[in-house]
């Protein structure tokens, strides 16, 4: 690729304008947003799955419409976001085989199950705060589609972590089982949701190449320690104690310090062996072969329409 067409394209980047689909890009960085978007995207489809498991035990019908409502959203989110990649020439068809064939990685959380009505107040309590620490940033992300997709995805993902954390406080609230179950959801999602972040910094790979694009506007670390910051006092507030013995507060840098992560487990999740990885391709692949009848009827019907338009 040409020096000069690099150089300016990275002038660009770094005077913060947006770099649109049919602007000049170097190959690697297209790369990357597809890789990131598409996986992004991917998490969203089959995040929908653990909670979706609850939408028809929810306990009322005011949880049953926050829990329907969050779950939609999420496959709109999906669907903006494979837009968002479709626009850097790969196709939907394409990114949906890599996710059925097990090839695309989506984010590890997706992969441990939901146990009791507790943890759907713990995913939105944890996992969406936690993807909102991480896609805050990508509002600023150097990408003009993805940047964009971003502001409305934020958006949703707020309303999903504050059903959650409410739900916790009046299950906290209301009895010592009830409480119970949620310290039980507490110990099994809180390392998952830490692993959310990614590997640590030391061992990313791409985020020294994506900041420097202005795609990734924080590391890995900065993100776990600003969502461990904001986190740990709401659990105090809900009276619960965090798994996780090493945790204390450094009154000089203001910061809370937190133990080491079980890095094995992650890559074992990643590597497609954690507890719901089959389970979860399983419920996407079944999806898929059973719409295929909408897929045809509709391609059938536009066809239709074009033969009629062109009689
Ligand atoms: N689960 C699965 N894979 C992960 C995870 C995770 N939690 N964290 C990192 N990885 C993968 C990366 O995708 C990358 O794999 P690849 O090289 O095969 O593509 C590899 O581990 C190395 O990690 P990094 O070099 O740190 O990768 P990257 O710079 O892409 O950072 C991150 C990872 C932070 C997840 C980034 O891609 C990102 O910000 N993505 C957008 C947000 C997102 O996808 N959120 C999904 C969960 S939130 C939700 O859907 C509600």
């Amino acid at each position: 690729e040409d020096a000069a067409l690099l150089a300016a394209f990275q002038a660009r980047v770094d005077a913060e304008e947006k770099i649109e689909p049919n602007d000049w890009m170097p190959e690697a960085y297209r790369k990357t947003l597809v890789r990131q978007i598409s996986q992004h995207a991917h998490s969203e489809i089959v995040g929908m799955l653990p909670e979706g498991n609850w939408i028809s035990r929810a306990p009322t019908l005011k949880r049953k419409a926050a829990l329907l409502a969050k779950v939609q959203d999420e496959g709109g989110h999906g669907l903006y976001l494979y837009s968002a990649a479709e626009t850097l020439g790969v196709s939907r068809e394409e990114l949906t085989e890599q996710l059925l064939s097990g090839k695309a990685k989506y984010s590890s959380i997706f992969n441990y199950p939901t146990l009791t009505w507790a943890d759907i107040g713990a995913i939105g309590w944890l996992v969406d705060g936690a993807a909102i620490m991480n896609q805050i940033p990508l509002c600023r992300c150097s990408f003009g589609p993805y940047s964009r997709a971003m502001i409305r995805v934020c958006k949703e993902e707020s309303f999903h972590q504050r059903q959650g954390y409410e739900l916790l406080l009046e299950m906290c609230r209301s009895s010592e089982e009830q409480k119970e179950m949620v310290q039980d959801a507490l110990n099994r999602w809180w390392w998952p949701s830490l692993m959310m972040f990614g590997p640590s910094d030391t061992d990313s790979k791409h985020s020294a190449q994506s900041m420097a694009w202005k795609i990734k506007r924080f590391t890995n670390d900065e993100l776990r320690q600003k969502f461990v910051d904001a986190t740990v006092p709401q659990a105090h507030y809900l009276g619960l104690t965090l798994p996780d013995p090493d945790l204390k507060f450094n009154e000089e840098t203001g910061h809370w310090e937190y133990g080491e992560i079980d890095w094995e487990e992650f890559s074992r999740v990643v590597a497609g062996n954690g507890p719901c990885n089959r389970e979860r391709l399983d419920a996407r692949r079944k999806a898929w072969d059973e719409g295929a009848w909408v897929r045809e009827a509709s391609l059938a019907y536009a066809e239709k329409r074009r033969n009629r338009r062109e009689a």
